[in-house]
């Protein structure tokens, strides 16, 4: 049976999955509840100076049938009383003494981060994660990703907590910055023990075309949000595996964006992360989605004969490379498994006028199922994206596999293209429709049926 345990810069949990800093952990009540449920760790809503909130505080992208496949909100950090925090971290960490507690922190002055690390030191937290990643409301008085997009501030802040740290710093980063490599080497100079990423996306989620508002509306007027939920996963995996690739960065870090069931936790350690953080999909489905994600991480681990996290950590950044470094001979072609075809016809239309027209339809109108042109066909992957069956389209491989070259191999060799006409041109021979042939109604003539290739 897998072993779950972690260790993230000395703070130790039973599992990899905490409840990132949010209104999931705004109380002792809640995070009782959340660590009774199965959950390893929690980072407490963040700690600070008094605050003002307004109502309403979030907004949300639908997509089709899914709700809140992108959530956004305008909430600062806590305004409950520090006190009142204090004794509760104190009676979770009483009750629950081999779970990560971890203090969210967000405040302005050397004297007032001093304070508030002996605070939550005595009041018995794990760990603390510094909050430089807030994009709204706390940066506009200094703080929050006013910090995280200046890494020298980021930098200077780090080694203030860390002049009377006695508890692990984690450094929690802001996405919005062009290279989130800078701040994680800011964290790593002023002496932070992990970092943790990402915190919100700047971002206005829509706009109540009737009242010309963009959400969430405040009395008739909005402001930009913070952007979360599966809808920046993509986004923070690739900060993620930029943050876990770069050789200075070499502290612990933890996990967070778009994370929802134990796949997403895989993919995450996968690209480097010790442990992942989630918010919106408790905001969503509550505590309980634990229940999955552990059985799920532990079955997954069992399959592939991982015995701790540590055996898998990190396993897919060597396959991550830069452009220039992907083998230009590897060749793959769409196919269409027959059987499983319905004939939606949805690949035929996105690749006759989204990719290369590699997709023929038949003469016969009542055989609706498509055919590839393998002559045409690049091997994009749209058609396999877009169909609906799963399985039906695949892509096949047709290079031998013997060959390998780069196209930083081959600037290096000087046999790269240098004009359109060049023979080393990678489209120069790319057959492509003759304009007039858009007036065809149903499909160019040259289409022919059945033999993969053009009349
Ligand atoms: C309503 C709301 C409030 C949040 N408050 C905080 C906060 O006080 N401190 C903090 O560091 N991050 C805060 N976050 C950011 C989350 O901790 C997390 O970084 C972000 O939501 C991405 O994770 P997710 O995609 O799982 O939601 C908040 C997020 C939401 C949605
Ligand atoms: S892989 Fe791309 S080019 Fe080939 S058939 Fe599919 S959509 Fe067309
Ligand atoms: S999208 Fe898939 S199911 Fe639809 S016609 Fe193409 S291959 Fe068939």
């Amino acid at each position: 049976m897998a072993n779950l345990n972690i260790n993230l810069a000395g703070i130790k949990s039973p599992n990899p999955f905490w409840l990132a800093s949010a209104p999931p952990t705004n109380s002792g009540y809640q995070i009782m509840k959340a660590f009774d449920a199965g959950w390893g760790g929690a980072v407490w809503k963040t700690l600070g100076v008094p605050v003002v909130n307004v109502s309403s505080r979030y907004g949300a992208v639908n997509y089709r049938d899914n709700r809140m496949i992108g959530f956004n909100n305008i909430e600062l950090i806590t305004d409950r009383p520090l006190k009142d925090n204090l004794k509760e971290i104190e009676e979770v960490k009483k009750r629950f003494p081999e779970h990560a507690v971890i203090a969210s922190l967000m405040v302005e002055t050397r004297e007032e981060w001093h304070q508030i690390m002996q605070d939550v030191t005595n009041a018995g937290a794990d760990g603390v994660e510094l909050n430089f990643g807030c994009p709204h409301g706390m940066c506009e008085r200094g703080m929050g990703s006013a910090v995280g997009q200046e890494p020298k501030v980021l930098k200077t802040i780090v080694s203030w907590v860390k002049e009377v740290a006695k508890i692990p710093v984690i450094v929690k980063l802001t996405p919005n910055i062009t290279d989130i490599t800078r701040p994680a080497l800011a964290a790593v100079e002023g002496g932070g023990d992990a970092i943790s990423l990402i915190n919100t996306i700047q971002s206005l989620v829509g706009v109540d075309i009737d009242n010309f508002v963009p959400y969430p509306v405040v009395d008739g007027k909005s402001t930009n949000g913070g952007y979360c939920g599966p809808a920046v996963k993509p986004i923070a995996m690739n900060m993620l595996k930029n943050c876990a690739q770069h050789p200075g960065v070499n502290i612990p870090i933890s996990g967070i964006g778009g994370v929802e069931n134990w796949r997403d936790a895989v993919e995450f350690i996968l690209l480097g992360a010790t442990s992942v953080q989630v918010c919106t999909a408790v905001m969503h489905y509550g505590f309980g989605i634990i229940r999955e994600m552990k059985a799920g991480l532990s079955q997954y681990m069992d399959e592939k004969g991982f015995k701790s996290i540590e055996d898998f950590r990190g396993k897919a950044l060597p396959n991550v490379l830069h452009w220039e470094d992907l083998n230009l001979k590897y060749k793959i072609v769409a196919s269409i498994n027959e059987d499983k075809c319905i004939g939606c016809q949805l690949c035929y239309t996105a690749c006759e006028d989204g990719a290369h027209q590699a997709i023929g339809l038949s003469d016969d109108l009542l055989n609706r199922k498509p055919f590839i042109i393998e002559k045409n066909c690049v091997g994009c992957n749209l058609c396999s994206l877009v169909c609906p069956v799963e399985g039906c389209i695949t892509m096949e491989r047709r290079d031998d596999g013997k060959q390998h070259v780069t196209w930083a191999e081959r600037t290096k060799a000087g046999n790269i293209p240098k004009t359109f006409n060049d023979e080393l041109a990678g489209g120069l021979h790319h057959w492509v429709p003759e304009p007039d042939d858009a007036f065809n109604t149903r499909k160019p003539k040259h289409y022919k049926l059945g033999d993969g290739g053009i009349a």
